[in-house]
């Protein structure tokens, strides 16, 4: 994980919260952490309590599940509704080996947008748009 992951304090802060509560997960793929917006904050931290045992606490990937700062998932190849079907309806194994996405119910769609903005400038801050 970036060094930059420190400027990005209730990140942080939600981080290392939840570290306390369960192992740190380990990312993958190397990711750089930008300057969130307070949007993508919020969305970050939802991240980490929803999708973060499989993507990676800043989606970089596990053993569970793939890296979403990837190529594959840019916007123009998996767009926003790719993100809003994946938590609501989860998804079938199609590009990787790591098995179907369950649902995630417990996520709303104004949730989602949020983690979506979370993704999208991380994504941006690693070249990928
Ligand atoms: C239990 C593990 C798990 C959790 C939790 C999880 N995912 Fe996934 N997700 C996966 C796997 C595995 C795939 C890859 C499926 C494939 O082979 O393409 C995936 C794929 C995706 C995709 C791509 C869907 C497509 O159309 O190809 C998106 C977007 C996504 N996940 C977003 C999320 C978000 C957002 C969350 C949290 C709200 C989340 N995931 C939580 C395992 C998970």
């Amino acid at each position: 994980m970036s060094m930059r992951l420190f400027g990005v304090r209730t990140l942080v802060l939600a981080t290392f919260a939840l570290m306390q509560a369960a192992p740190a997960i380990a990312e993958a793929v190397p990711v750089k952490l930008p300057e969130l917006s307070p949007e993508a904050q919020t969305g970050g931290q939802l991240f980490i309590q929803n999708c973060a045992q499989c993507h990676g606490m800043v989606g970089g990937g596990t053993n569970n599940g793939p890296p979403l700062i990837h190529k594959i998932y840019e916007p123009n190849h998996h767009g926003d509704f790719a993100f809003l079907r994946a938590a609501r309806y989860g998804a079938k194994a199609h590009h990787w080996r790591f098995g179907n996405m369950p649902p995630q119910p417990q996520v709303t769609e104004a949730e989602v947008q949020t983690i979506i903005t979370f993704v999208r400038e991380v994504q941006r801050a690693n070249g990928i748009e």
